[in-house]
C-alpha cells in the first residue's frame, strides 16, 4: 500500500501500539463477562476497574466519577439530557455556544422541541466566549451550561475554568465536551471545576466506539441506558472491555508523554502555519495563541469549496479534511465559521489539517511543497 500522510487526527487517530497490545488479549484469551463470578469474568472485572483508575487519574478524577460509554456523542447526550431530567423542576433554560459539535447542538435542538429554552452564545472572530458574556446570559431558571473545551474545526481552546466559575457563582451545573482536548492539552477536572466532562478514546490513539463521562460526585445524571445494571446501574450493557482497556492504555501513554508530544506537534504545526500563510490570500482560523497543539485550519481567498483542496491533496496521498469529519461530505457551510463571522463562501472553504505525534517534519514539508501549487491550480481553473 502506498504510504499516506495522515493529517486528519481531529477526525480520528491511529490506535497506538501500546493500546493495541493491551487490547488484544481481551478478544480471545480474557474474553469473560465482568458480571460473571468465575475467574474469567473476574479477570475482566479487574481489567475494567484498573482501566477506570487509569482514566480517572489522567484527568484528576476519583475512580467512581468515571462512567464508560460508547464515545463522545453518547457522553454528551447523557450529560445534557440527564441534567435536564434531574433539574426539570428548577427550570428549563440551557446555555451553550454556537460552535459546539453536533453531538451537543442536535441534542439541544431535540430538547428545544420538548419545551426547553436554549441560548447559544456567539463567539468572537477567534471562536472565543468570555465569562462576562456567559454571566449576562445566566437566568434564574438556567439549569445547565455546556461549553466545549476546545473546538474541533478551528482548534480554539476556551477559558473553561473562568466559564465554569461564572456558572457556579449562580449555582448552575457546568458540562464540557472535552473530546478534542483530553490527552492533547494538560487537563485536570478539579483545577477546571467542571461538573461533567465528555471524552472519546479514538481522538487520542485509543479505539473507536468507547469513551467516558466524568461526573463530579455527588452528581450523577439518571441512567441513560437501562438493562443489566452495569456501571453501577447508570449505563447498562455488557462492557466493551477490550475497548475500555485500549482507552486506558492510550490515555495513560498520552498523558505520560504529554509535554514531549505537545512540543513536537506544536513545532510541526508552527512550521505548517508559517508556510501556509505565505500563500497569498491564505488565512489561519481560530485563536492565534489559545489553540490546540495539532490543529490548523485555513481559508483561502477565491476558494469556496475546500473539498477541492482535500481531493487534490488526497491524490498525493495526503489525508486532510474540510471542516469537521461530520461535515466534510456535507454541502452545508461550517456552522462554526459562520458563527465566527465568516461569510458563506469562506465557511465552505475551510481546510483542516490536524497533526498527531506520529507526523514527521518530512510530512509537513511534503504538505508545504504541494499546497501552494494546489491552491494556485484551483484558483486558475475558476478564472
Ligand atoms: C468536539 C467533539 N465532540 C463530540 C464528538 C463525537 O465523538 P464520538 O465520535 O466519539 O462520538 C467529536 C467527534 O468528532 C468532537 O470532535
Amino acid at each position: 500500500m502506498e504510504k499516506i500522510i495522515y493529517v486528519d487526527n481531529s477526525a480520528t487517530t491511529a490506535v497506538s501500539e501500546k493500546a493495541l497490545t493491551a487490547m488484544l488479549p481481551y478478544f480471545r484469551e480474557n474474553y469473560g463477562n465482568p458480571s460473571s463470578i468465575h475467574s474469567h469474568g473476574q479477570a475482566a472485572q479487574r481489567a475494567l476497574e484498573n482501566s477506570r483508575r487509569a482514566v480517572a487519574s489522567a484527568i484528576g478524577a476519583y475512580n467512581n466519577e468515571i462512567f464508560f460509554t460508547s464515545g463522545g456523542t453518547e457522553s454528551d447526550n447523557w450529560a445534557i439530557r440527564g441534567v435536564c431530567e434531574l433539574k426539570r423542576d428548577k427550570g428549563s433554560h440551557i446555555i451553550s455556544t454556537a460552535i459546539e459539535h453536533n453531538a451537543v447542538l442536535k441534542t439541544l435542538n431535540g430538547l428545544q422541541n420538548r419545551g426547553f429554552e436554549i441560548t447559544l452564545l456567539e463567539p468572537d472572530k477567534y471562536g472565543q466566549i468570555t465569562a462576562e458574556q456567559l454571566k449576562q446570559a445566566i437566568r434564574d431558571d438556567t439549569i445547565l451550561i455546556s461549553i466545549m473545551t476546545a473546538n474541533n474545526v478551528v482548534g480554539t481552546i476556551l477559558p473553561i475554568k473562568d466559564l465554569c466559575a461564572a456558572a457556579h457563582e449562580k449555582g448552575v451545573i457546568f458540562h464540557t465536551d472535552a473530546v478534542q482536548a483530553v490527552s492533547h492539552i494538560p487537563l485536570n477536572v478539579r483545577a477546571l471545576g467542571v461538573d461533567l466532562l465528555s471524552m472519546s478514546a479514538h481522538k487520542f490513539h485509543g479505539p473507536k466506539g468507547v469513551g467516558a463521562l466524568f461526573s463530579k460526585l455527588p452528581l450523577t445524571p439518571p441512567p441513560y441506558l437501562t438493562g443489566g445494571g452495569q456501571e453501577k446501574g447508570y449505563r447498562s450493557g455488557t462492557e466493551n472491555i477490550s475497548g475500555i482497556v485500549g482507552m486506558a492504555a492510550a490515555i495513560k501513554e498520552g498523558t505520560e508523554n504529554l509535554s514531549e508530544n505537545i512540543a513536537k506537534i506544536t513545532s510541526n504545526r508552527n512550521k505548517l502555519i508559517e508556510n501556509v500563510l505565505k500563500i497569498p490570500g491564505a488565512y489561519l482560523t481560530g485563536d492565534p495563541t489559545n489553540r490546540l497543539p495539532g490543529l490548523a485550519s485555513f481559508v483561502f481567498e477565491g476558494i469556496e469549496q475546500a473539498a477541492f483542496i482535500v481531493n487534490k491533496l488526497n491524490e498525493y496521498g495526503i489525508c486532510a479534511s474540510s471542516g469537521s469529519a461530520c461535515s466534510a461530505s456535507s454541502k452545508e457551510a461550517s456552522h462554526v465559521l459562520t458563527a465566527m463571522g465568516y461569510d458563506e463562501s469562506a465557511s465552505h472553504g475551510i481546510l483542516r489539517i490536524s497533526l498527531s505525534e506520529y507526523n514527521t517534519e518530512e510530512e509537513i514539508d511534503a504538505i508545504i511543497s504541494r499546497l501552494p501549487l494546489i491552491v494556485a491550480e484551483i484558483r486558475s481553473k475558476k478564472k
